[in-house]
């Protein structure tokens, strides 16, 4: 019986005010944000699913601070994550890939700074191919009583107190972090609701598949070229070369990686000596998420993502995450 099934399931809401009960001293500031990131998201797997027929697809005709060419759902995307985050008062300060400068919210009291990524995945709109949201949640650094400011924007991974992603894809799937463990819910379109579907995920410390654009290996280090080849060589136990997955959303090759285990890398290149992701609402989350569940994430100087120090709003890095064996031995190419 369906309506059995959901009474044994939990909803985010019972989930986000167990973690508050549990958090001494918590104001419920943080889970009234993760509501408003949980609606935007809702909001946003609306649109994405109607998107073939909406004219929500296609080009804006705008670029934006990275050069990228904008999609229009990018924009919506940036409108409601941004309209959400305004509206319990709790967020100051904003930093979007979509926005050059921070955007300041009405609540210049508010006690967070949010920084994210509105669509992640933009190339793969258009092909029907999952897309995603990425955020990172940091308290603020300056005084409640100051306006917020970019200094506040400019901390470091470890400052996160929040990160998580949405995943559009055949399910809508919200995975994030505290701090204390990862969590999985998914959308249940019909209802409107998140329930919980996985409360503890723990990355496999081993996974036979890498992901990454070979289409860049020509201009990627001697390392990445060797640690490449290596994966292709047969396993000396099972016999067989690792594969190549890579479906070119950072948010659906982190969470298959996540669940299944193995690497994903966006290598430093000729073009891009920092490499394309950018560190504070792109690589930190995302790193946050990888190392609560049990993974590594460095960058090419084999430095912990989370401790990469941030100058620029959208400074970007490379990026190695994954299973800690594979990571481990990519590190070892890199000697
Ligand atoms: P965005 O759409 O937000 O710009 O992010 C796209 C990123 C990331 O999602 C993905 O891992 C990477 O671009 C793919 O880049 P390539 O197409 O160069 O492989
Ligand atoms: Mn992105
Ligand atoms: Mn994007």
């Amino acid at each position: 019986m369906v309506s059995q099934s959901y009474a044994r399931l939990m909803t985010l809401e019972e989930f986000i005010i167990q973690g508050q009960n549990n958090f001494k001293g918590a104001t419920g500031e943080l889970s009234q944000l993760l509501r408003d990131i949980a609606l935007a998201a809702k909001i946003i797997s609306h649109e994405v699913n109607k998107a073939g027929i909406t004219n929500i697809l296609g080009l804006d005709g705008s670029t934006n601070v990275q050069g990228e060419m904008v999609k229009r759902l990018d924009l919506f995307s940036n409108e409601q994550m941004i309209s959400a985050l305004s509206r319990s008062g709790n967020v100051c300060l904003i930093v979007s890939e979509e926005n050059d400068k921070p955007v300041r919210t009405k609540s210049s009291s508010g006690k967070y700074v949010v920084a994210m990524d509105p669509l992640d995945g933009s190339s793969n709109i258009d092909v029907n191919v999952s897309i995603g949201t990425i955020f990172s949640v940091f308290s603020r650094k300056s005084n409640i009583a100051d306006e917020p400011d970019e200094s506040d924007a400019l901390q470091v991974g470890t400052d996160q107190i929040a990160a998580g992603f949405v995943l559009y894809g055949s399910s809508t799937t919200l995975v994030y972090t505290t701090g204390r463990g990862v969590s999985v819910f998914t959308l249940d379109p019909g209802l409107g609701e998140f329930f919980l579907s996985e409360p503890t995920v723990r990355m496999p410390v081993f996974g036979p598949t890498f992901s990454f654009n070979e289409g860049h290996i020509r201009s990627c280090s001697d390392a990445v070229k060797n640690y490449v080849s290596w994966c292709k060589n047969p396993d000396k136990v099972t016999g067989k070369p690792q594969q190549c997955r890579y479906i070119g959303s950072m948010v659906s090759d982190v969470y298959r990686t996540l669940l299944n285990g193995g690497i994903f890398m966006y290598p430093e290149t000729d073009k891009l000596p920092d490499g394309k992701l950018r560190l504070l609402y792109e690589c930190y989350p995302m790193a946050f998420i990888v190392e609560q569940a049990g993974g590594i994430a460095i960058d090419k100087n084999k430095r912990r993502i989370m401790e990469v120090p941030l100058s620029e709003i959208h400074q970007r890095s490379s990026v190695y995450m994954g299973s800690s064996r594979n990571v481990t031995k990519l590190m070892e190419f890199m000697e």
